[in-house]
């Protein structure tokens, strides 16, 4: 017992010597407790650790926070394949360091062949899987011509610098993740039988932790982009990949689609909550008209002192939800195509009237909310990075191929996937698109149209300065974890971590129940919702949250647990 004693001591000793001597970063990365390390001149929080370390080398090297989002944009079209991409789209939130604000629109197009009634038959029924895994399921890609835009007005570093990293990834290969190898083993039996011929990702047997992935027509096509900038993706040899890829699979993106597609630099959504300025993104994204609506409907209940998941808490976010997500049904498309009422939206006396009829004694049902009215009338599969430099510039990009690995489709010859994002439009109206979300008119197909995004990369500020970037994958519940999220540091003083990390629930009116991750709600809350007529469903992880947030120290960043997701910082 004794020379147990003595050598738990000496332990302690060392213990404490080594923790004296190594630098505090490195002892938490040791230790594993490097949950809340505080870094000064930037930070990059992504989903893929290379790509994260791609992003953070950019940053060490003078680059600015956009020339580290145009370097992890390509680096996780080579190491996240589910959702990382150059075949789909996505949408940036910029802040620069001295406030100035922009969104850039870089999501798909409909091609000029597209129709409103492309995905039903004779009957006019939807035809099952058409809008997701068929050449017909994709939209003009709008990521490359995104990242050229982003770089041409923001840029420091030369663009070949940026897209090198992606080069070399994809040429030597990477280290494979456990989720990574269980994502690409899962899909394999589509991505054969959707590419008969092709060897993309595929393996003889079962792909493991710490496999290499190489992709070496993937590294050919970023050498073309590296060199050529857009013209290495639109025009050339790239685009007429991709155009021999839609011809061989009775697909409709042609050259003139590809030439004609351009991002589109818009004004952001700016809204406030108690005191916080939101600055997200406007259509053809509902995400920041319906983020604003929940803060504003939330904003005068006391939420601090109900609790965090607490049953007053919950019933108000859901009852909130059920509306913000009615409206978004009727009133959000492409605001190029379809005037989208964002003023209305937005006015306070409205969502204050839609809230009027939440009561305490039961759950609305959804059933007797509709889109409301007002006078004047005018997959899961994404990923989010928030990235912000030494000076403070900030970017938050959320970019997506829709479904996990889009629509399992990859272009030969070229090595990327295609995007299944024609199905966000509403095929036809009031049936569900794969994440159950309703549409009609306003996000109906048309050529050359954007569809309907959920997507909500947002910036926060406090007293005029940057407080929180924040964004996440997620499909219909990525409006609600980001909500849930800015609210969770905002109301109940959760660190970035926490907040990210924290269990999530999510409701959008259809269908009228409210979806909980396992352990977000404790039992007593979960009797309390079912007595009043909420219907509590479970299901897996909600959205995977990477932020950061500015603390007086510095930089805190939030990488969810629920993936690889990488906080990297100097
Ligand atoms: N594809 C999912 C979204 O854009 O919301």
């Amino acid at each position: 017992m004794h020379s147990l004693n003595v050598k738990k001591s000496r332990y302690l000793s060392l213990l404490l010597l080594f923790l004296f001597f190594v630098p505090v970063s490195c002892v938490q990365k040791r230790l594993g407790i490097n949950n809340n390390i505080i870094y000064r001149n930037g930070m990059v929080v992504c989903a893929y650790p290379d790509a994260a370390q791609v992003g953070l080398d950019i940053l060490k090297k003078g680059g600015n926070a956009v020339d580290a989002a145009v370097a992890v944009q390509f680096a996780l079209a080579v190491t996240l394949p589910e959702a990382g991409n150059i075949g789909g789209g996505g949408f940036m939130v910029y802040r620069s360091k001295t406030g100035e604000s922009n969104t850039l629109d870089f999501r798909e197009k409909g091609p000029a062949e597209a129709n409103v009634n492309m995905y039903l038959d004779s009957a006019g029924n939807v035809i099952p899987n058409m809008s997701l895994y068929t050449h017909k399921a994709s939209g003009v890609p709008g990521s490359v011509d995104g990242m050229v835009q982003a770089h041409s007005k923001y840029g420091k570093l030369k663009w070949a610098d940026l897209v090198q990293p992606a080069i070399d990834l994809a040429r030597n290969g990477f280290k494979i993740t456990k989720h990574l190898a269980a994502d690409l083993n899962h899909t394999s039996g589509q991505f054969k039988k959707l590419n008969p011929g092709k060897t993309y990702l595929m393996k003889e047997g079962e792909w493991q932790e710490g496999d290499i992935l190489i992709q070496e027509d993937l590294a050919k096509t970023f050498e073309q982009i590296r060199d050529k900038g857009r013209d290495g993706f639109y025009n050339g040899v790239v685009a007429d990949q991709l155009v021999a890829e839609m011809k061989n699979g009775d697909g409709l993106i042609s050259k003139a689609d590809l030439q004609n597609y351009h991002s589109v630099w818009r004004k952001p959504i700016i809204g406030n909550y108690k005191g916080y300025k939101i600055i997200t993104m406007p259509p053809p994204s509902s995400g920041g008209i319906a983020l604003l609506q929940l803060l504003q409907s939330v904003e005068r209940y006391p939420l601090k002192r109900w609790g965090y998941n607490q049953d007053s808490t919950v019933r108000l976010i859901v009852e909130a939800e059920r509306r913000v997500y009615a409206d978004r049904s009727k009133y959000l498309g492409d605001p190029d195509f379809y005037k989208v009422p964002v003023d209305s939206l937005l006015r306070p006396a409205y969502i204050t009237a839609r809230m009027s009829s939440f009561s305490w004694d039961a759950a609305t049902p959804s059933t007797s909310i509709q889109p409301g009215t007002f006078i004047g009338y005018e997959s899961d599969q994404t990923t989010h990075y928030s990235i912000v430099d030494g000076d403070g510039n900030a970017v938050s990009i959320t970019t997506t191929l829709n479904d996990t690995f889009g629509s399992r489709i990859f272009v030969q010859g070229a090595g990327f996937l295609l995007n299944n994002e024609m199905d966000d439009f509403s095929s036809k109206p009031g049936i569900p698109n794969m994440y159950g979300l309703v549409g009609g008119k306003a996000n109906s197909i048309q050529p050359g149209k954007r569809m309907l995004s959920c997507m909500t990369p947002t910036i926060v500020e406090k007293n005029g300065k940057l407080f929180m970037v924040v964004g996440t994958p997620g499909g219909s519940t990525i409006i609600t974890s980001v909500f849930q999220t800015i609210i969770d540091v905002i109301e109940f003083d959760q660190n970035m971590q926490q907040a990210v990390a924290s269990k999530r629930f999510h409701s959008q009116w259809l269908p009228d129940e409210v979806a909980t991750e396992a352990g977000a709600l404790d039992s007593a809350t979960v009797i309390k919702l079912q007595s009043k007529g909420y219907k509590i469903t479970g299901r897996g992880g909600i959205g995977r949250v990477d932020a950061i947030l500015k603390t007086k120290q510095g930089y805190e960043g939030g990488a969810d647990p629920r993936g690889d997701d990488t906080k990297l910082g100097y």
